[in-house]
């Protein structure tokens, strides 16, 4: 493939190709001298148009540890605040004749929009509400790691505002594929339109949809997506739907906690349990650069871009 718009991009094989070097990566990220010099000669641009701490800074991370050099453009320091258009923005950047360009922006469906303008590939570092596949398959990546490598029969259950998560449609996507039975529990406000087509379990209530799963995701309130009075109040919100530790009693012993970040502690989840063994926020951090290290691998390896991969 050319670009990376959404997990439905990937093959089962791409997904194993991708699972298992990320966990190389891994472990060349934990010792003492990291880079290698696999993307030498190789240039990614980072065109965020949106905040972002982790997507951002793991990629580049990822890029420079495999030699390839890194650019980063974001919206406020681009021309696009003098009124020059998305389209003209990209063309302008592959015109520099990057290998690749990461592009986060606000809007769903823009990542495909230059994709389809673009001879370079296009990574999509989240579009609007409608994808995040590279934070899915960290997310898997952590996952495979937790449950040793077996994802059959085991129970996921995503919390919080599933209405305005990228996040959310992405793992649903993908995990499902992989075989984990995913619940969804939110307030009515924020579950997204034909929830009841997804391949879910839906829950409105937090005791019980937290019984028996092996790992709760916890989403953020994505406040700055929601129009006024979609909402419960915070505390209301908290109340009823922030993950405490008395909620992991009625889970699978072992069961691990994940949040793409950023957190809201005491809002989406107790402060004390994103500090605890049960967390694997960190590790979800620590993957999501390994991971990031892999699909730049294997998309500017391909065979089209000079190198022996599909
Ligand atoms: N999870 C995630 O996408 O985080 P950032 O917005 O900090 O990149």
């Amino acid at each position: 493939h050319k670009d990376l718009l959404d997990v439905s991009d990937l093959s089962t094989g791409d997904v194993e190709r991708i699972f298992e070097a990320a966990d190389s990566f891994l472990e060349i990220n934990r010792r003492p001298v990291k880079k290698v010099p696999t993307l030498k000669g190789r240039s990614v641009v980072l065109f965020f148009a949106e905040p972002s701490t982790r997507t951002k800074t793991s990629f580049d991370m990822a890029a420079k540890r495999l030699s390839a050099d890194s650019f980063s453009l974001s919206k406020s320091m681009s021309s696009l605040t003098k009124g020059e258009s998305l389209k003209d923005t990209v063309l302008t950047l592959q015109a520099m004749n990057p290998d690749a360009i990461v592009m986060r922006h606000g809007v769903s469906g823009a990542a495909q929009f230059i994709a389809e303008r673009l001879n370079c590939s296009v990574i999509n570092a989240g579009d609007g509400w409608h994808a995040h596949p590279t934070q899915a398959l960290l997310d898997a990546v952590t996952l495979r790691r937790a449950w040793s490598g077996d994802f059959g029969g085991k129970t996921l259950l995503i919390l919080g505002d599933i209405a305005h998560s990228r996040v959310a449609r992405s793992n649903v996507n993908l995990l499902t594929r992989l075989g984990v039975n995913v619940r969804l529990c939110a307030p009515r406000t924020l579950l997204p339109p034909k929830v009841e087509t997804w391949p879910v379990e839906v829950y409105s209530d937090l005791n019980k949809a937290v019984k028996d799963v092996d790992a709760v995701m916890c989403l953020r309130l994505q406040l700055e997506r929601q129009q006024d009075g979609l909402l419960p109040s915070l505390r209301e919100y908290s109340r009823e739907y922030g993950l405490g530790k008395r909620h992991l009693l009625n889970a699978h012993g072992g069961a691990v906690v994940l949040h793409p970040g950023p957190i809201n502690r005491g809002v989406e989840i107790a402060s004390e349990l994103a500090d605890m063994g049960e967390s694997l926020i960190l590790d979800q951090v620590e993957s999501g650069v390994a991971t990031r290290m892999a699909l730049l691998f294997l998309f500017l390896t391909r065979k089209d871009q000079g190198g022996e991969r599909v």
